[in-house]
């Protein structure tokens, strides 16, 4: 009896873990199979994550709807040092933002590394900011280990298209770009998963 008891709840831990995990927490969360190789069950391998970047909201929106459509785990981009209301006025030439974009591949520092190592596909959501994704967001996916992995993007926007964004990011990431697309921050999961379907 005990012996199933412990079998059911292995298996239950199998089925509600998820892909990512923030931080110091994400070592902890490594499990071992005694031969010092880490285990890897193979139903975690094909699990996605949705990392986002938000900086007033919309992003946010997106990525929580997206997590849904996908069954993906959520996991935030953090800046260290979070971007203000003024910061944000790309109109002003001496916002922090502007001054960024003038200096040119800018890498704002983020306040935790999450491990996606559980993942086999992260999809990026960020706001276009200049035709292109935040820096901050370049820094996390660069620092995270995803080569080989499937990277997808999607991005909200006042009206531009995803462009070339979402094919940067997956170059940066050193992953395989499967797609990315804009979404108004208000997309129903069925149009996320729909773009998604077989890709990931
Ligand atoms: C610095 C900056 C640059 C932006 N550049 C663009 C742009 O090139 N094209 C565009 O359509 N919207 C641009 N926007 C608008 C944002 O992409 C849009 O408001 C987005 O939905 C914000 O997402 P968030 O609320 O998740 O931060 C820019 C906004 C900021 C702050």
């Amino acid at each position: 009896m005990k012996k199933i008891m412990m079998f059911l709840a292995a298996a239950l831990m199998v089925l509600v873990m998820g892909c990512a995990s923030a931080g110091s927490q994400a070592q902890s969360a490594k499990s071992s199979d005694g031969a010092g190789k880490p285990a890897a069950p193979a139903a975690a391998q094909k699990k996605t994550a949705v990392v986002y970047f938000s900086a007033t909201g919309n992003t946010r929106s997106l990525a929580e709807t997206a997590a849904r459509a996908l069954k993906a785990d959520l996991i935030e981009i953090k800046p260290a040092q979070p971007y203000t209301e003024a910061e944000l006025d790309y109109t002003s030439s001496g916002s922090r933002v502007s001054k960024e974009h003038a200096a040119g591949n800018a890498r704002p520092a983020v306040a935790e590394q999450a491990d996606l190592s559980g993942c086999q596909s992260v999809v990026v959501a960020y706001p276009i900011w200049w035709g292109e994704a935040p820096g901050v967001v370049y820094t996390f996916v660069e620092k995270a280990n995803l080569s080989g992995k499937n990277i997808g993007a999607i991005c909200t926007s006042a009206s531009s298209s995803i462009g070339q964004s979402g094919e940067n990011v997956a170059k940066a990431a050193g992953g395989r770009y499967v797609g990315g697309q804009r979404f108004r921050p208000d997309a129903p999961e069925a149009e996320i998963r729909g773009f998604f379907s077989g890709k990931l």
